[in-house]
């Protein structure tokens, strides 16, 4: 493994694909590897040694294609898996969490922050332990929003059925004073405008996908393993079921075309 090798990324399904682009758009020189377990998703409302066993066999793939550094994209991965990941393998594994949870704490001007993700997110409590281990007086309201996952996927942004459900799980918080939001679930950033409209505009939402791509730089460059080239980084996505659906979905998450995605089989 040096410099020049790929960098692993992978999550449930393709919703990971927005830190893939978050990625490429820190470092267009980087060679990326995109595993989206399309034939397992959702893993938000799995155990967690479920979702750990399907993580070990996407590292272990990964491993063989001789990648530098994982990007656990997958929240629901990050939270319930990542600690026995980094206990197994030895190579940088980076997951999107910590990144989030630091951009949180920066931008939290009372000390109430907001955390919305995956029934399993929500409910492993990975979120406020992070939180409340680097700033002990903080307050933290976390709600699982698992009608947002299929809503994305059925291309439903800008929509007045997502309205409602937005409105139904965050309306309750509009008398808090919570002015930072965790969005704790790689879907969740394409509904940051539906968000603002519930939340109003003063809220910050915190995009864990782009704090994770800074984070991914900062563990590169320490371990001196970010590749030199800043442009020309190949693509190599990859799906375990489905791979039309995954092109198909991927033109509105990324906004451009995935070309051509292999299917593989793990176990
Ligand atoms: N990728 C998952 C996450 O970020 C959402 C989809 C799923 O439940 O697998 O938590």
């Amino acid at each position: 493994m040096s410099m020049h090798s790929p960098i692993g990324i992978f999550d449930s399904g393709l919703g990971g694909l927005t830190v893939c682009r978050a990625i490429e758009a820190a470092f267009p020189g980087e060679d990326l590897i995109y595993v989206g377990d399309t034939a397992r998703v959702p893993y938000g409302v799995k155990t967690a040694e479920t979702v750990t066993r399907y993580s070990e066999e996407i590292c272990d793939f990964l491993l063989q294609q001789g990648v530098k550094a994982i990007v656990v994209a997958c929240n629901t991965a990050s939270a319930l898996a990542l600690p026995k990941l980094k206990g197994k393998y030895s190579l940088p594994l980076l997951g999107v969490l910590e990144p989030g949870v630091e951009a949180a704490l920066r931008s939290c001007r009372d000390g109430q922050v907001g955390v919305i993700g995956t029934e399993a997110t929500i409910r492993s409590e990975s979120y406020p332990q992070a939180l409340q281990r680097r700033s002990p007086q903080i307050k933290v309201f976390s709600q699982a929003c698992p009608l947002f996952v299929p809503l994305v996927e059925e291309g439903w942004i800008d929509h007045p059925v997502t309205r409602t459900v937005a409105e139904i799980y965050l309306g309750p918080w509009k008398n808090l004073e919570v002015d930072s939001v965790i969005l704790g679930c790689t879907h969740y950033p394409l509904l940051k405008s539906v968000l603002q409209q519930t939340l109003g505009s003063e809220v910050v939402w915190v995009d864990s996908a782009l704090e994770t791509a800074k984070s991914l730089g900062d563990l590169l460059r320490n371990q001196n393993l970010l590749n030199p080239r800043d442009q020309g980084g190949s693509r190599q996505y990859y799906a375990t079921d489905a791979p039309q659906k995954m092109q198909v979905l991927a033109q509105s998450f990324l906004g451009h075309s995935l070309g051509e995605v292999e299917v593989i089989h793990l176990n």
